[in-house]
């Protein structure tokens, strides 16, 4: 039984990123988070992008703790307290109310720590990533087994779809309760195994509206954004399934664009307006679009979220190319060398015509590296003791 043992128990998790292909923003219920409308999303392979996080519980803790990236971190947060306390009444209605020596005491308290193998800087949603991982290393704390996605979307909507690799469908639901608003796999990561991500990470500049505060704005004073929730969004995501089922890169591409486009149209609609892209993003944009027109139709397609970075997919055989034209279009400032990071990268020659065509307007600096990647697995347990965030001691 867990009170004879010396030390505390302890469970350590990683989690993916994900990011959408039809976006979520805007809520009808900013307590339990319920959106206004359904989302789609790719989970990222956690080799390039995760979060890592230990929950350790112990009779000699005397206060829940928390700390994030090395640093203690308000363990009250009302979104990490939902998620707290949605996991502990799951694990005491599983138990039933019967006494199961074998079962973490409900009444320990728990220290967590975690962190992200990328820079929170880079504008990358850590969020989604952070609040799945403490969801599941909470869970496999308190032995719990079922589906989860409902307890991360309390601490971010997007967290939900974390929940699960490849590609990802969060359903809005119906119920106010939220009961019915959880995320669902689409298809597994190994569904499309040429597809393949590039994060451009551009300099400088942090955002200046968090998504939270932005998209409540944006369900206020947004015509538009009505509109797509109501209209728009119901036929893409259908659509938006077909061509993932098909593995059909030119229809999964534009659509992934123009659907971030919507949104961020619906942010410029949002009063007073809310500004994502910047002019590095525009940049990025019409190289894309001058890059498929080159070659006749979609080698590449970009998506924003609430901040400037570029995602870029790809089907793997345009990687090359393609990165070979972001580096002459946006010359690195001092030593390039880790201009390209994450998954290697072949050598492309560019014919001179594509270069005529489509790196027009070169701006030095602007992006500060690319991070290649591809879909990956949802949510792991880490069973090497020794990768464990918290000491014996339960610090970190
Ligand atoms: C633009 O999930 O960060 O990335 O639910 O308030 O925590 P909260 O918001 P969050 O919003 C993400 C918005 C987005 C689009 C998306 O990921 O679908």
């Amino acid at each position: 039984a867990m009170a004879a043992e010396r030390g505390p128990a302890m469970v350590t998790c990683t989690a993916p990123v994900n990011i959408a292909v039809i976006k979520y923003w805007g809520k009808r219920d900013t307590d339990l988070i319920l959106p206004i409308n359904s989302s789609l999303s790719v989970t990222l392979h956690q080799d390039q992008l995760k979060t890592t996080t230990t929950a350790a519980a112990s009779r000699d803790f005397t206060e829940d703790r928390l700390w994030l990236n090395g640093k203690e971190a308000d363990v009250g947060h009302p979104r990490v307290q939902a998620c707290l306390r949605e996991v502990r009444r799951l694990a005491r209605k599983r138990r039933g109310g019967g006494e199961d020596t074998a079962a973490l005491s409900l009444s320990y308290k728990i220290h967590i720590a975690s962190e992200n193998n990328f820079p929170t800087a880079a504008g990358l949603a850590s969020s989604a990533a952070g609040y799945a991982c403490l969801v599941s290393a909470l869970a496999r704390l308190y032995g719990l087994e079922e589906e989860l996605s409902e307890v991360a979307r309390r601490g971010s909507g997007s967290a939900c779809r974390s929940m699960f690799g490849g590609f990802v469908q969060w359903q809005r639901g119906e119920r106010p309760d939220g009961s019915d608003s959880l995320a669902l796999q689409v298809a597994p990561e190994t569904h499309w195994p040429e597809l393949r991500v590039l994060v451009l990470v551009v300099s400088g500049e942090k955002k200046p509206v968090g998504s939270t505060a932005g998209m409540q704005t944006s369900v206020e004073t947004s015509p538009l954004l009505k509109h797509r929730a109501e209209v728009v969004v119901p036929q893409r995501l259908a659509q938006m399934m077909q061509h993932i089922q098909d593995r059909d890169f030119e229809g999964f591409g534009q659509l992934a664009m123009r659907d971030s486009n919507q949104f961020h149209a619906t942010c410029l609609d949002t009063f007073p307006p809310i500004f994502y892209l910047t002019d590095v993003s525009r940049h990025i944009i019409a190289l894309a679009h001058r890059y498929n027109a080159h070659h006749g139709h979609t080698k590449v397609a970009y998506t924003f979220d609430a901040g400037p970075n570029a995602v870029i997919f790809a089907p793997a055989d345009a990687v090359a190319e393609f990165v070979e034209v972001v580096r002459r279009s946006f010359p690195p400032a001092a030593n390039g060398d880790q201009f390209v990071r994450g998954l290697p990268v072949g050598p492309a020659a560019l014919p001179q015509e594509l270069v005529a065509a489509v790196v027009t307007e070169p701006v030095p600096g602007a992006v500060q590296y690319i991070l290649h990647t591809k879909p990956g697995p949802g949510p792991q347990l880490v069973d090497d003791p020794s990768q464990h965030l918290l000491g014996a001691d339960g610090l970190p």
